[in-house]
């Protein structure tokens, strides 16, 4: 099988699982689990922010987020596909009380952002925070400039939000752009990032920011019955995710951009090359007079397994576990198809 659904199907590495059998751990509800302290400093000290904290998942990191964020009632502004709003149960809603705000754009400016903003009147909600996602999911893995993080910072200074960044994939952004996670934090007061996508550990997120945040956010992750016992034996897998992992997700990108060219030049297949940017490729296959579920269907016959994610679109995702050749196979796979 060549499995190009996510890249959260991606299995540790060898040496993932070694360090993890011989992870020295301790109660990390009482703080004392060494290896889970020792992933929370390398974190934090990696995206320049003062703590760290690490969360079973990247849901519960971004719920937490909104916790420490907001009070109930307030306004959250984010866009509509964000993961926050469309993939997480309605958990901002149940979870923190909170209203969100969408804007219709993955990426946005002061503009949108300032259109989504009520003036200070009885009759509307407080707005304290706007979320961001990067690299965006159901964008197909689109990475925010550097330059628009840091217009929606000043933005929201400007107005008194708060922002938090949804970084699930803030790696592949960071290497599409050759630059740090540092200098794509700088801007956002929080970020979440996942160690169990492209970054292949078994499981785990962290949520870093200020000192004061992660205090809130501690609390919250234990309200959400996210506190781990000897959770270190996740927590080294996690470091060699962060130390090792992230440096080879240059291949995945050029993989998913190999992908997307022999596709798109099967005339059928339409791409978006502009918005292959990372390790994902949304194809429309509305030209062939087949739905997206049943190409996935008839690639899954064939070894191949992709999600559709709309009516007339499959999203392949490139991660480790799948190699150059596996690219080339499902390329031929397909053109027999089309
Ligand atoms: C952009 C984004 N944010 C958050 C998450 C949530 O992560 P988890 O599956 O660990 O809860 C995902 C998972 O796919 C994601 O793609």
């Amino acid at each position: 099988m060549i499995d190009l659904r996510s890249d959260t199907i991606t299995v540790p590495t060898p040496e993932m699982r070694e360090a993890m059998a011989k992870a020295l751990v301790g109660d990390d509800v009482y703080g004392e689990d060494p290896t889970v302290n020792r992933l929370q400093e390398i974190s934090a000290k990696l995206f320049g922010k003062e703590a760290a904290l690490f969360f079973p998942s990247g849901t519960m990191a971004n719920q937490a987020a909104l916790l420490a964020h907001t009070e109930r009632g307030d306004e959250v502004v984010l866009d509509s596909d964000a993961h926050i709003y469309y993939y997480e149960a309605g958990a901002m809603a149940l979870l923190s009380g909170v209203q969100p705000r969408l804007i219709n754009a993955a990426i946005f400016g002061r503009e949108e952002l300032e259109q989504a903003l009520r003036p200070k009147n009885v009759h509307f909600p407080k707005t304290s925070l706007v979320c961001i996602e990067n690299t965006h999911n159901r964008a197909g893995g689109t990475v925010w400039p550097i330059k628009a993080i840091h217009e929606i910072g000043l933005a929201s200074k400007d107005h008194g939000l708060k922002v938090h960044m949804d970084g699930a994939r803030i790696f592949n952004a960071a290497t599409a752009l050759d630059v740090s996670v540092a200098d794509i934090s700088e801007h956002v007061d929080s970020v979440q990032f996942c160690l169990s996508k492209g970054l292949a550990a078994p499981a785990g997120s962290m949520l870093v920011g200020s000192k004061e945040f992660i205090q809130k956010a501690y609390r919250a992750r234990k309200v959400l019955g996210g506190g781990m016992r000897q959770a270190g034996i996740l927590a080294a897998a996690g470091i060699i995710a962060i130390e090792k992992m992230s440096k080879r997700l240059a291949e995945d990108h050029a993989n998913a951009r190999l992908l997307a060219e022999e596709l798109e030049e099967t005339g059928s297949l339409e791409v978006n090359l502009e918005t292959v940017q990372t390790n994902m490729v949304m194809v429309d296959v509305s030209k062939t007079n087949r739905t997206g579920e049943q190409w996935s269907k008839e690639l899954l016959a064939k070894g191949i397994k992709v999600n559709p994610v709309g009516p007339y679109v499959l999203r392949f995702v490139t991660h480790k576990d799948v190699s150059r050749e596996d690219i080339i196979n499902t390329v031929r796979a397909i053109r027999e198809s089309v």
